[in-house]
Parts: C-alpha cells; sequence; structure tokens
C-alpha cells in the first residue's frame, strides 16, 4: 500500500461498514462493562471462567510484581528464565500431562514459532481451511508447502498427505474452532499422523481450561503421543495472556533453540506466570465454572436449535454472564 492510498483505502472500508475501531473500555473484563461512559452487558470475549478479574490472580499478581517486578528485561534466553516462570511451565506440563512446557508471549507468536521452527523448504504443512489466522500465518512463515484441507474433511487430508513427497510433514489444527465451537476429529487426526509419519500440531485455544476437566483435548480424547504437540493460550478461560506449548522434552529443547518468536523477543512479564499458576489453581478446584458454563451452552443451544455442533463458546460465554 502506497503512502498516497491509505485514507481512500480506510474510506472505502468505512463505506462498506468494515472499519475495525476499538471501543474504549473503562472498566476491566466482566460481566458489565463500561465503554464511553454507558454500561454494557459484555457480550463478547474469551473469558470463558470469568477469572481475567479474578481476586486470586489480581493478589498473585500483585505479590509477584514486588517479588519479581514488572519488566522481565530481554529474551528469556539473554536475561534469565525466571524461576516463576519455570514454575508456571512445569505446573503447565503437569496439568496437561506433558514432558515438558515452554511459554510464549501469545499464542500467535507460538503458532508461528513451532510451525516455522519444525518446517522448512520441502517439507509440508496441511491446515484445516477454518484454522485460525496465526496457524495460517505459521504455515506461511515456515515456507514449507502449504495445503489447506476441507473443514474436519478426514478423507481430503488423507489424499493430500498421500501425494505428498515432502519427507517433515505436520498437521495443524485448532482443537475447538473459534468461530463455530465445533472440534476437530482429533483421534482420526492421530490416526492419519501415525500413517502418513506426520506431526500433529493442535491448537487447543478454546479447549484449554474448559474440556478435559480443564486440562484440555488431550485428556478429553486420550491423546497423548510422542507426535502431538500441543498449545493453548492463557488469555481466554485462563484469564490471562501469553500462550504455552507442551510436548516431549525434545520438543520443547528444539523450540528453545530454533523458535524466532521465542529466542527474539522479550520474555512477557514474571508476574504475569504468577497470575496463571493461580489461574491454574482455580480451574483445578472450581469445576462448577465449567458446569456453569456447560449449562450456558446447552441452553442457548436449545434456544438457537443448532444441532450437531455446539455453538461458539465465545458466545455461550454471554449467556454466562447474563445469567450471573
Ligand atoms: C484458535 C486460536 N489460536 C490462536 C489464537 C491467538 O492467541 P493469542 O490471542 O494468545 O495470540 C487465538 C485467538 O486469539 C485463537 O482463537
Amino acid at each position: 500500500m502506497r503512502p498516497d492510498e491509505l485514507d481512500t483505502a480506510l474510506n472505502n472500508l468505512a463505506a462498506e461498514h468494515r472499519l475495525r475501531q476499538r471501543a474504549i473500555l473503562h472498566s476491566p473484563q466482566g460481566p458489565h462493562v463500561r465503554i464511553d461512559g454507558r454500561d454494557y452487558l459484555a457480550f463478547a470475549s474469551n473469558d470463558y471462567l470469568g477469572l481475567a478479574n479474578h481476586p486470586a490472580l489480581k493478589t498473585a499478581m500483585q505479590q509477584a510484581i514486588d517479588d519479581w517486578g514488572v519488566g522481565s528485561g530481554a529474551s528469556a534466553l539473554v536475561a534469565g528464565h525466571f524461576a516463576i516462570q519455570q514454575q508456571a511451565e512445569t505446573a503447565l506440563a503437569a496439568f496437561t500431562g506433558c514432558e515438558a512446557a515452554l511459554l510464549f508471549g501469545s499464542g500467535y507468536a507460538a503458532n508461528l514459532g513451532v510451525i516455522s521452527s519444525l518446517l522448512g523448504r520441502g517439507d509440508a504443512v496441511f491446515a484445516d481451511k477454518l484454522n485460525h489466522a496465526s496457524l495460517n500465518d505459521g504455515c506461511l512463515l515456515s515456507r514449507a508447502t502449504f495445503r489447506r484441507f476441507r473443514h474436519n474433511d478426514v478423507a481430503h487430508l488423507e489424499q493430500l498427505l498421500r501425494d505428498t513427497p515432502a519427507k517433515t510433514r505436520l498437521i495443524a489444527v485448532d482443537a475447538v474452532y473459534s468461530m463455530d465451537g465445533d472440534e476437530a476429529p482429533l483421534a482420526a487426526l492421530l490416526q492419519l499422523a501415525e500413517r502418513y509419519d506426520a506431526w500433529l500440531y493442535l491448537d487447543d485455544a478454546h479447549g484449554f481450561g474448559v474440556l478435559g476437566e480443564g486440562r484440555g483435548v488431550l485428556f478429553d480424547h486420550a491423546l497423548h503421543h510422542p507426535r502431538v504437540i500441543y498449545m493453548a493460550t492463557l488469555g481466554k478461560a485462563a484469564g490471562v495472556a501469553g500462550a504455552f506449548v507442551a510436548a516431549s522434552h525434545s520438543v520443547v529443547n528444539w523450540l528453545i533453540n530454533s523458535a524466532r518468536t521465542y529466542i527474539f523477543t522479550t520474555a512477557h512479564p514474571p508476574a504475569q506466570a504468577a497470575a496463571v499458576l493461580a489461574s491454574l489453581q482455580l480451574i483445578k478446584d472450581e469445576g462448577w465454572r465449567r458446569l456453569q458454563l456447560q449449562r450456558h451452552i446447552s441452553r442457548r443451544h436449545l434456544q438457537s436449535g443448532v444441532g450437531g455442533c455446539q455453538p461458539a463458546f465465545g458466545l455461550a460465554v454471554l449467556a454466562w454472564r447474563v445469567c450471573r
């Protein structure tokens, strides 16, 4: 886009009612928010369990700021990896049933980092058509051949895998699709990964904290396997920010050595890890939050008459909030 074209392009977006603008919030996230001096019921966020403004997370973060300060100084490889972040990684690995975990600044950064560190030119990545944009961007960045299969169409994926000459293959999917709330056919995908010698990369941004008693889809579907690499975000059900990848020690050590979005970025604030630990405790202890969420999901399900797939969790949260 040339400098003189920007304003015209923005005006065109506005004329088509597609101009993105930010609502300025004057309140924390929660069932009620304040925007431009008016109170609204919040009908849009991924704070599925109502933890984003929870006192336990706030206290943990405040205490950790006293203990560890605010900034992290540099990349963890340059300025040091905080003990509190190591503690969070150990807890996340144990909670998801994996050997090791690695914190990333965001889910976007994790998806870019993992896919581009495992694949390069001559390799191939297979992605569901409805994958999140960050997975697609990771696929593009990797320079591997990027093939997309029809949404949840295992036969189409198999056809693409059968035809590929690539040595290293990776299947990348959202475990729970962010727009419709339906799940990927994970057991069938793992079978294909085994049959065609591929990695299976699961983005569980919308399942972590919610499915498998909060432990995510690996637990929900008994999917622990050396070929599976798990990623979940911490800014949705966990109520904080950032993301983690959980896998074998070898995968995590490889990421520490090669994921550019881990290496060449300032580590996130140490206090964030303290909030994540507090959040994990609530996810474990307060199963009633998930029950409440599921009740509201089924309620909306009945109201909308949607059959066959769950409504997006984001929509379910609306009901959660309205009814609390
Ligand atoms: C499926 C999925 N993956 C990845 C992301 C990116 O995560 P983050 O917001 O932590 O960058 C999101 C949403 O933000 C998402 O919905």
